[in-house]
């Protein structure tokens, strides 16, 4: 028997909410706009690339895209994979075996709708399909944005702090904090119900 993670594979998941929609669909994912992202200053942990190496790692990353859709509405779901109306708004990339592990990346949604939830509800897909994985030993991930995007994590993800450098003397913590968060596959875990 396959688990839920396996059947995305092969089977995209999505999420609606009003005039947005959340994929797990690479094939709708526009790859040239993700590059451009790439190399704007939001995206200070990247810089793009060429474009087979992009598709490649967007193949072998389970994707996250977030589009707005304005002629959808969360009753008219056939309306999702119309590609021709959807507007690549935001992106989460994680980094992941489909068992074990699972890094968290690429985070991102366009300046123009920060803000207004969809950060949250985008990453509260990805915790929703980690919630599905049976033998998940831990989610993982870095940032440099200690003021706001720890607590964000924090909240939103459940990911506590791992390793980091943290104020001293007063002075302000420095370089990126490593979050996690165990799960199911954890040792100290009991089995997922
Ligand atoms: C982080 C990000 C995806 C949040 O998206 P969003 O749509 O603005 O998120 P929401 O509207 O749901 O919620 C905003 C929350 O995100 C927090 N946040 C976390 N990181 C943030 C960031 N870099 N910039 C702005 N807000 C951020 C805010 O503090 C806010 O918390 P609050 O609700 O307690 O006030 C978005 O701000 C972004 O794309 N930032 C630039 C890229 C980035 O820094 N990505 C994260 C790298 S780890």
């Amino acid at each position: 028997m396959s688990s839920p993670i396996s059947e995305i594979r092969k089977q995209p998941k999505t999420w609606t909410k009003g005039e947005y929609l959340v994929s797990t669909d690479t094939s709708l994912i526009p790859i040239q706009t993700l590059n451009t992202w790439y190399a704007g200053e939001e995206f200070y942990w990247a810089k793009p690339m060429p474009e087979l190496a992009l598709r490649e790692t967007i193949q072998n990353s389970l994707c996250f895209g977030l589009y707005h859709n304005p002629i959808q509405s969360d009753k008219s779901p056939e309306n999702h994979t119309s590609n021709s109306t959807l507007e690549f708004v935001g992106f989460a990339r994680c980094v992941t075996d489909y068992t074990t592990f699972l890094f968290l990346t690429d985070v991102f949604v366009l300046s123009s709708l920060q803000g207004l939830g969809l950060g949250t509800w985008l990453v509260t897909c990805v915790q929703e399909v980690i919630e599905t994985m049976p033998y998940l030993r831990r989610s993982l991930l870095l940032t440099g944005d200690w003021k706001r995007s720890v607590p964000f994590y924090e909240k939103v993800m459940d990911m506590k702090l791992m390793l980091c450098n943290p104020p001293v003397d007063g002075k302000d913590a420095v370089g990126f904090a490593v979050m996690q968060r165990k799960s199911w596959g954890a040792p100290e875990f009991g089995e997922m119900p």
